[in-house]
């Protein structure tokens, strides 16, 4: 954990962020940002969440995806936490800036033994939901989402398997197979958000 919060001493996803919003503005790209506001966990609060969200509704998960996962800080805690447990933990990142990132920081950690099984992918994660549908546990960051994204999501929920979880921040879920389980104010690194965490069934 201490050498996870030291390779992240020196990155503001915030301010990447921002740039990149920035930029595609003064391009006249108004509407694409509008999905793209960031935020991130606190790799304890979203450590602890997990654990016990998996402990208690998932014994059996072995793969953790988060699909916009920005610089990466959800899935390194995803590995920290459930590294006995889980053995795949996958990234998926629009933004390509964050998304290198994320691997950079990947990069900084290798050899460490609780960061094993980490896979970052860069693209939109509705068009690339092969490297994620399959996962047992799903963080969709959707405090942020516009309706378009929330009703990809929607129709991405279809493919998952019964006995996936599901977890989102702010935004419930719609779906007729999704049953929520837990809902818990937790510490985000800016503020507070509600993480529910659902079920499909
Ligand atoms: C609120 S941030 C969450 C970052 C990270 N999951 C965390 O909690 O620390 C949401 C991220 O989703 C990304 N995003 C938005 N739409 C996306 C899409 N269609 N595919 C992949 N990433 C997307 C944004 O660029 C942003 O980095």
């Amino acid at each position: 954990m201490d050498q996870l919060e030291t390779s992240y001493e020196n990155v503001d996803g915030y301010s990447i962020s921002r740039k990149v919003k920035k930029r595609m503005r003064d391009e006249g790209f108004f509407e694409e940002t509008e999905g793209l506001t960031y935020g991130e966990v606190r790799i304890d609060e979203f450590a602890a969440l997990l654990h016990e969200s998996i402990t208690s509704f998932a014994p059996n998960a072995k793969t953790f995806a988060d699909i916009g996962s920005g610089t990466g800080k959800a899935v390194f805690a995803a590995a920290i936490a459930m590294n006995s447990k889980l053995e795949s933990f996958i990234g998926v990142e629009i933004v390509e800036e964050l998304h290198d990132t994320a691997v950079r920081v990947l990069d900084d950690l290798k050899g460490s033994n609780a960061i094993k099984g980490i896979e970052f992918h860069f693209g939109d994660s509705f068009e690339i939901e092969d490297k994620w549908v399959h996962a047992d546990v799903i963080f969709a960051p959707t405090t942020c989402f516009t309706d378009d994204l929330m009703s990809r999501l929607e129709q991405a929920l279809e493919k998952l398997a019964p006995g996936t979880l599901v977890i989102t921040t702010t935004r419930k879920l719609k779906c007729k197979r999704a049953e929520k389980l837990l809902a818990r104010r937790c510490k985000y690194a800016k503020g507070s958000l509600e993480f529910m965490v659902w079920k499909i069934n």
